[in-house]
Parts: C-alpha cells; structure tokens; sequence
C-alpha cells in the first residue's frame, strides 16, 4: 500500500513546496525529495502528488499524458491513477506512491512519510 493519503497525519509530514499560483490548471511540477522524486499535477484545480517513477520499468511518469484522473506512462502505456497511485493499465500491476496534498495560505504542501 503506497497511498499516504491514507495514512494517519501523525505519521505523515507536511513540506512547504510552492505558491499554488505557480502551478495552474493543466501544468505539472516535478519536486526532487531526497531518494523521491515527485511529480505534482494541476488537474481542474485540484492538486495530485505522485511517484515520478512507473513501476514497471522506471519510465518518467510525470511526463506523461493525463487522461482524466488517468496518467500514461510515456515508455509502456502502463496508466495510474493520480488520486490513488494505483496501476489501472498493464503492462505495471505494482501500484506507485501517491502523497497527500494541502493548499494552506494559498502554499502547496505535500505529506510524505516521517
Ligand atoms: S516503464 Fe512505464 S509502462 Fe513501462
């Protein structure tokens, strides 16, 4: 299971990203925390955090296409959903992480686990 979305707050920490005006409707933004890359999607005006790496072969994620609540990896095909990070198309059937996101003050915040 790889959705901290999921997991309780207290075992999740909240990080200062960027302006949310930074990142409009339609746009990405790729963060690099640590060992975790990250790629951030603007879609409709919500705000989805992933694992920039496909899990069936490490293929860039975030330069996908969206399709939806859908991303296409740009290698394979593979698709998952940015909601969940779970794998919706082969050729992936391992799920990738998806991070809880907060806009406080205007400010994305992303969690990732302590
Ligand atoms: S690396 Fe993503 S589908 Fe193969």
């Amino acid at each position: 299971m790889f959705n901290y979305a999921q997991i309780e707050e207290s075992k999740i920490e909240f990080v200062e990203i960027a302006p949310a005006a930074e990142l409009p409707n339609g746009e990405r933004l790729f963060v690099d925390m640590g060992d975790k890359p990250i790629v951030i999607f603007n879609i409709a005006g919500q705000f989805f955090a992933i694992g920039d790496v496909c899990s069936h072969d490490d293929g860039p994620l975030g330069d996908g296409v969206i399709e939806g609540h859908h991303v296409v990896c740009p290698r394979h095909g593979a698709e998952f959903d940015v909601r969940t990070g779970q794998a919706m198309q082969m050729p992936a059937v391992v799920d990738i992480p998806a991070y809880p996101v907060q806009v406080r003050d205007g400010i994305i915040f992303i969690g990732v686990p302590k």
